[in-house]
């Protein structure tokens, strides 16, 4: 189950996004927001790293208008791995390095066409497993 928020900056581009995983087959849970009034980013932010965290969906996607507030937001919920990503190479590297949990773009940012290109590249990358990957990540979460 992927868990998919925007705000309203990022509307449009949810529903294209849902539109494509449904044509491919995968469950999506929306989180809102449910139209384009104007409405605040960390609430959607959190409700989707809140369902990533809790284990109730594998993946995530959020959306806003850079895409920067709403990946903030969800990178301080306890692990969250939320990556901002542009180009279809940070997405497979995030995957692979970072082990992310959590995509996140920015509407007013990145094109419909190239954002599609992103997410499939994001839900179908794994991570690598690399002993030192692991160990990373395993530094992100230390408190230290
Ligand atoms: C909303 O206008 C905008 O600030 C928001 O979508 C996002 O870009 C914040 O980081």
């Amino acid at each position: 189950m992927i868990a998919i928020g925007s705000d309203h900056g990022g509307f449009a581009l949810k529903q294209e996004i849902m539109a494509h995983l449904k044509k491919r087959g995968l469950e999506y849970k929306d989180f809102g927001t449910y139209s384009e009034e104007s409405c605040d980013y960390p609430v959607y932010g959190k409700a989707v790293a809140k369902a990533v965290a809790a284990g109730e969906c594998e993946r995530g996607i959020i959306i806003c208008g850079t895409g920067i507030g709403i990946s903030i937001t969800a990178n301080k919920v306890p692990g969250v791995r939320a990556a901002l990503c542009g180009d279809c190479f940070s997405a497979k590297a995030t995957r692979e390095h970072n082990d992310a949990n959590i995509l996140a773009l920015g509407a007013r940012v990145t094109g419909p066409g190239l954002a599609l290109m992103i997410v499939d590249t994001f839900l179908d990358t794994p991570f690598s497993g690399d002993e030192r990957h692991v160990r990373r990540i395993s530094m992100i979460e230390d408190g230290q």
